[in-house]
């Protein structure tokens, strides 16, 4: 079995419907167990245990919520030992081009200075899966993919390993 955390911040909703999708497309794949959590109830011990871990969060000024940086900022503690697992991210924006991808950007870059994995895409939604708003269904199934191409790529890791 392989771990998913997928953690989020949301304060209207949007976030959380599409964390919820995400966990859906990560489902899909077999021997992966995927377990979902708000930021304020993320601990670091759940980033530890876990082989892949999907961050959310609403656009926030083209950032990531104080709510989930807080947790990058607390897992100095465990600085090192986020090497290797795989990352992803999502976020719902106000509006187009008003900093979704920047948002995505600095949760992937903080996973990066983690050490983490980080795979993009070819086409469309290269940082990672967002939506304007509430998620419709196009955004919903780019939040399935992401958890889905997140825990393929922590299965393929686990075998070389
Ligand atoms: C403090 C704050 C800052 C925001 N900054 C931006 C922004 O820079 N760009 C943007 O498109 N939307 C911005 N928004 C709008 C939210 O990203 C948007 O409403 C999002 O869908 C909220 O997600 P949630 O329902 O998961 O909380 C901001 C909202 C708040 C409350």
């Amino acid at each position: 079995m392989v771990k998913i955390l997928v953690v989020y911040d949301s304060e209207t909703g949007n976030t959380e419907k599409m964390a919820l999708a995400v966990v859906e497309g990560a489902k899909q794949i077999s021997e992966v167990e995927v377990i979902a959590k708000k930021a304020s109830q993320t601990g670091l011990e759940d980033m530890l245990e876990a082989d892949g871990i999907i961050m959310g969060s609403p656009t926030y000024y083209g950032q990531m919520s104080a709510k989930l940086k807080a947790i990058f900022d607390e897992s100095v503690k465990i600085h090192g030992k986020l090497e290797g697992k795989v990352g992803g991210a999502f976020t719902s924006s106000g509006g187009t081009a008003t900093g979704a991808e920047t948002t995505l950007l600095s949760i992937l870059e903080a996973m990066l200075v983690h050490g983490m994995i980080v795979q993009g895409r070819a086409s469309e939604k290269h940082y990672g899966a967002a939506a304007v708003g509430s998620p419709r269904e196009k955004e919903l199934d780019f939040c399935k993919e992401l958890g889905e191409r997140v825990a393929n790529l922590v299965k393929r890791l686990k075998t070389q390993r």
